[in-house]
């Protein structure tokens, strides 16, 4: 297909690969004890893989809640904790991010012990970042919330007409989210974030601006507004029509965002990332934020310089694996420069600024002379501007270089995610 052809031809523009391949090679303990030898620092993400329904539209690695199952779970990462620390000693964690799946499933069934044993067991210097659900939020659960450590706390709120929230079936109301959010924002946390999804199917711009509006009245520290994305392998794909072609699908998401960017700067807010808006002077919430990191648990992600690996996605072999002190790692690529460049830059575009001085400290290169040539296009198309150092994009630009950014990541997501959820240990995955 042409939009195979045209993807394999950037990619290897910007990877110099012909493939981008993951293989089932696993690194050995020597082989990741030696990557960490000369780093100063790190993030930890940690992966809770259990929800209590299963959202129609949601690519994640989850599964139904089990109670038997969690308790195993709690072992195995604790195991997993453990190899680790051996390996870390005393390097400074400077990030740490629990995502899922539904990390509040777990509150009161073990994910305390995990966050004990890991301020036990790693150097941590910081505070939590932990996705929940609105359901969740109960008064008591809030306070179990803040006695881990939660300090950034994110809710998937997802839309805020109970139509949308039909046919996402998510089970509460408009009026029962708001009630949660209210009880969130009104504790102690440094940044209290709310995910809401637009371009739902028949969403009107009146609709989008509706939304927008009760955003910013619930007090709420920060914003992530996500178009519907669709991912081949979800129920909602094959269950729900598309809203029109690739180009008409990019240009509604462009004007239904900018109802939404015009309404969060209105009331103070800034842009924190491409899908992200952040109150003026509230530290951010964010998934992992320093360059290389850790993932435990199923499905958990590792990038160390030259090096990404990830956990198998299967709950059960991993809990399996780690139980056979076997290494629960299914699959990995060796990142050659150019790829980790690649990589480097595509993160930095979806923060929407970038310093270049950060390029030459990690590559020891300019960054003019690697991507100079495109940065000027970029600006004369009016989508960065490039002054003192620093890269930043302007609103256009995040919208026009992100989507074409998603050509890629949906692709990627789709392809490594899909095999991974249908096999535990592929031998490899071409992206
Ligand atoms: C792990 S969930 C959040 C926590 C919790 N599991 C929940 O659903 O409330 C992460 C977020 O990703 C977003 N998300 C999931 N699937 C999506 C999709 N297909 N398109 C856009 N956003 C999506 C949703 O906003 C969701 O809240
Ligand atoms: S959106 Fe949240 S609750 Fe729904 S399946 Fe995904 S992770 Fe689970």
């Amino acid at each position: 297909m042409a939009s195979n052809y045209l993807r394999k031809k950037i990619s290897r523009h910007f990877t110099r690969q012909d493939e981008i391949v993951f293989h089932n090679h696993i690194p050995s303990y020597e082989t990741i004890a030696e990557k960490f030898r000369d780093i100063d620092e790190l993030g930890i993400y940690l992966h809770i893989p259990f929800c209590n329904q299963i959202c129609p539209y949601c690519p994640y690695n989850k599964e139904i809640y089990n109670e038997e199952t969690c308790r195993k779970y709690v072992h195995a990462v604790i195991k997993e904790i453990d190899t680790y620390a051996a390996i870390l000693v005393n390097k400074p964690v400077t990030s740490f991010y629990i995502g899922g799946g539904t990390p509040t499933t777990m509150l009161g069934k073990g994910i305390e012990e995990i966050i004990n044993h890991l301020y036990k067991r790693f150097n941590m210097k910081c505070h939590v970042h932990m996705e929940s659900h609105p359901n969740h939020l109960t008064y008591e659960n809030l306070n179990a919330i803040e006695a881990m450590g939660v300090k950034y706390l994110s809710m998937g709120v997802e839309a805020l007409h109970d139509r949308h929230l039909k046919i996402l079936e998510r089970p509460y109301t408009v009026r029962e989210v708001k009630k949660s959010v209210e009880r969130a924002v009104n504790r102690n946390f440094t940044c209290v974030n709310i995910d809401c999804i637009f371009d739902l199917p028949g969403q009107t711009a009146s609709e989008v601006e509706q939304a927008g509006r009760d955003m910013v009245k619930m007090k709420i520290h920060q914003v992530a507004a996500y178009p519907l994305f669709r991912f081949p392998y979800t129920r909602f794909d094959r269950e729900h029509q598309k809203n029109g072609n690739a180009l008409a699908t990019m240009l509604r998401r462009r004007k239904f965002l900018k109802i939404l960017e015009d309404i969060f700067y209105d009331y103070g807010f800034e842009r924190s990332s491409v899908w992200a808006f952040t109150k003026k002077g509230i530290d951010k919430y964010c998934s992992v934020t320093v360059p290389l990191y850790v993932g435990l648990g199923a499905s958990g992600g590792s990038y160390l310089k030259d090096i990404f690996y990830v956990n198998t996605f299967s709950v059960s072999e991993y809990i399996k694996a780690i139980k056979e002190a076997r290494s629960p790692i299914a699959l990995s690529i060796d990142l050659s420069e150019e790829m980790q460049m690649a990589g480097w830059l595509y993160w930095r575009i979806y923060e929407t600024k970038l310093d270049k001085g950060d390029f030459r400290n990690r590559f020891n290169t300019s960054f003019d002379r690697k991507y100079g040539m495109q940065m000027n296009l970029l600006r004369l198309m009016g989508f960065l501007t490039n002054n003192n150092g620093q890269i930043i994009l302007s609103d256009k630009g995040t919208y026009w270089i992100h989507a074409f950014e998603d050509f890629f990541s949906i692709d990627y997501i789709s392809k490594l995610w899909g095999t991974s959820k249908v096999n535990p240990w592929p031998e490899r995955v071409v992206l």
